[in-house]
């Protein structure tokens, strides 16, 4: 898979060298490409963003340099690419979604900073690539970086090969629609605080079942919203 980043802050993206996204960028599993906004800028301070038309408080980034960034990072043949403009204004960003945008071609996240990108630049680019306009969740940040490093962990963790195991994937939480149950591991009894008997039977089924129901408890617990119907009224 390949993905562009434009920021202004390309410096943000160091962190996709580390750990298993870094892995699986040095083993190419993962094209990543990090540009910097301001390269299609051609004033002598850069200048990206500008008051907003109708008044009001913060500013809002130009469509200039966003117009050339694409111009440069999309093709002909890039009908297909995904666009993603993170926004606190967007769909939700969730696994079912996360699953989807791991099976794309390519990816090309467009972070906004201040009060967004001016409408046009989305109005524009729907014309040559998908547009998605997707938010972390229900909170401002200050700008699209963060969220972008979100969704580009999680999606990239689903493209095969980049996670060494692909079993841990399947048990995790929101892939059953329910909370992962709790892990334990050596020693068996620490500061007084013993790892539950069944883990240590050796007996599967057992386990499995132990498993699920501590996965549906917590999830009725913490996060009742998330509970398949068919278990919403169990006890
Ligand atoms: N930019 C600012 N806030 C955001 C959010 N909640 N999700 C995605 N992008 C954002």
């Amino acid at each position: 898979m390949r993905i562009d980043i434009v920021t202004i802050f390309p410096e943000f993206f160091g962190v996709l060298d580390v750990s298993l996204l870094g892995r699986a960028r040095r083993e190419s599993l993962l094209d990543l490409h990090v540009h910097d906004l301001r390269d299609w800028t051609h004033d002598r301070h850069r200048t990206v963003d500008d008051t907003p038309y109708g008044g009001g408080a913060g500013m809002v980034m130009r469509p200039e340099p966003w117009g050339e960034a694409f111009d440069a990072l999309l093709g002909d043949d890039d009908a297909d690419a995904v666009v993603v403009l993170p926004s606190p204004a967007g769909v939700r960003f969730t696994q079912p979604l996360a699953r989807e945008l791991a099976h794309e071609r390519r990816l090309v996240f467009a972070c906004g900073r201040y009060e967004g990108i001016d409408a046009r630049v989305a109005q524009h680019v729907a014309g040559r690539a998908r547009v998605m306009e997707i938010s972390l969740g229900d909170y401002v940040l200050n700008g699209g970086e963060v969220a972008s490093m979100a969704m580009i962990e999680a999606i990239g963790r689903l493209v095969p090969g980049v996670v060494g195991n692909p079993e841990s994937l399947v048990e995790e939480s929101h892939e059953a629609g329910l909370l992962e149950h709790p892990s334990y591991t050596k020693p068996q009894v620490w500061r007084g605080l013993e790892v539950p008997e069944v883990l240590r039977s050796g007996n599967h089924a057992a386990i499995a079942s132990w498993r699920r129901e501590q996965a549906v408890e917590r999830t009725r617990r913490v996060r009742p919203d998330l509970l398949p119907p068919d278990l919403a009224d169990t006890v």
